[in-house]
């Protein structure tokens, strides 16, 4: 039996949605927050955790590029969804951002996504963040102080006091919640850049609390090492890497014209609660063939770098076409990439479960 050559329309993925933006507030001269309004419809649909991402579709020339944004906005606290976005010179969707989008204009995003997400909000946490790093750290914050009840440790380093996004919202946060959250800037131009041995020193009494960084490749590596000299165990850190998509996550999916049987495997999938049968087109990925079939299976950046659509191969073989995110220990146990996946043995059973 042959099948139809299958385009799904973006109607058909739930995933895809697009959003009003109601106010864009400047930050500093060089980083501003959008707010983005949900309609009722969508309100499950745009449910998050503090620290997660809006994957965001820009327009370019005749098409688009995607980036993604974390979410400044935290759902214990803003009733609404905030991106913070920072210039990157030479870089082109940061700038178009803050360069065109206003009040009223309508932005075409993917549902939240990410795994940068707190353990628990009732823990010590300690958050190290550099410019726009603070973001999904700003969520965090906001979340364990509200709806948590440990103690929340920022240290958080700019160039210059100017470059400080939210510095007036943390200054209200430390005076909302003396006892619980302390942050402790850092200037480059006026306290140097930060060092090994200086995070080193800082961090001895939150080594044992649960830790989260995010910021500039520089920042990341000089913090990290910071940590280990504090003597902090690695299993306690959490990291978010800033980097740009490179495909296109928006792009309609096709499933090429295949004969059940002769040219596909079968495979039975669990994802939200519900199982599925279906042919699985030796050519096609795992992905596309339950977006193609409407079938609401999460994903974020469609080309092997995010993990948001992690599932597990509980019978059968798969293969896949790239892998920039699972390590060693994910295989081991069973992980694949359902946007990388296409099938090698003839029957298989997939449950997404992360
Ligand atoms: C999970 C996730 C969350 C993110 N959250 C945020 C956020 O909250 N706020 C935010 O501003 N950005 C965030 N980013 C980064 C964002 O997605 C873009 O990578 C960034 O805005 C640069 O895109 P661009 O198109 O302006 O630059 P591009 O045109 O992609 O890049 C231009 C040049 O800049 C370099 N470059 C790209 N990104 C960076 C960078 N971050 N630092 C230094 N050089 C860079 C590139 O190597 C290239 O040479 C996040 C990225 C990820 C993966
Ligand atoms: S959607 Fe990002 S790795 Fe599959």
């Amino acid at each position: 039996m042959s099948s139809e050559v299958g385009v799904v329309t973006r109607a058909a993925n739930t995933h895809v949605q697009v959003l009003e933006v109601l106010e864009v507030i400047v930050e500093t001269s060089s980083a501003v927050s959008i707010v983005l309004a949900v309609p009722d419809r969508l309100v499950s649909r745009f449910r998050y955790q503090p620290g997660q991402f809006l994957t965001v579709q820009i327009p370019r020339g005749d098409g688009h590029v995607a980036r993604c944004y974390s979410l400044s906005s935290s759902p214990h606290l803003d009733e609404q969804l905030i991106i913070t976005v920072k210039r990157i010179d030479g870089g082109y969707a940061s700038n178009w951002l803050c360069d065109n989008v206003k009040r009223g204009d309508r932005l075409t995003v993917l549902s939240p996504s990410g795994k940068f997400i707190p353990r628990s909000l009732h823990q010590d946490i300690l958050l190290l963040g550099a410019g726009s790093g603070a973001t999904p750290l700003l969520s965090i914050a906001k979340s364990a102080l509200i709806g948590g009840s440990g103690a929340v440790y920022f240290y958080y380093a700019n160039r210059t006091v100017s470059d400080t996004i939210f510095a007036a919202e943390l200054e209200d946060m430390m005076i909302e919640f003396p006892d619980r959250f302390t942050v402790e800037y850092r200037y480059d131009d006026t306290d140097g850049v930060p060092t090994v041995d200086d995070l080193a020193e800082r961090l001895v009494p939150y080594r044992k609390f649960d830790a989260y960084l995010c910021g500039p490749q520089g920042f990341m590596e000089v913090a990290r090492g910071g940590m280990t000299s504090a003597g902090m165990d690695s299993t306690h850190l959490h990291t978010e890497i800033y980097q740009s998509l490179s495909g296109d996550p928006f792009a309609d999916i096709v499933i090429p014209e295949f004969d059940e049987g002769a040219d596909s495997a079968s495979v039975q999938v669990e994802v939200g609660g519900a199982a599925h049968e279906l042919a699985w087109p030796r050519e096609a990925r795992l992905l596309d063939v339950l977006l193609s079939k409407g079938i609401d299976a999460p994903y974020s950046c469609r080309e092997g770098a995010c993990s948001a659509c992690a599932c597990t191969v509980v019978s059968g073989d798969v293969r896949m076409l790239a892998n920039d995110t699972l390590v060693d220990a994910d295989l081991a146990a069973g992980l694949t990439l359902a946007c990388q996946a296409v099938p090698v043995s003839d029957e298989i059973r997939v449950v997404f479960d992360q």
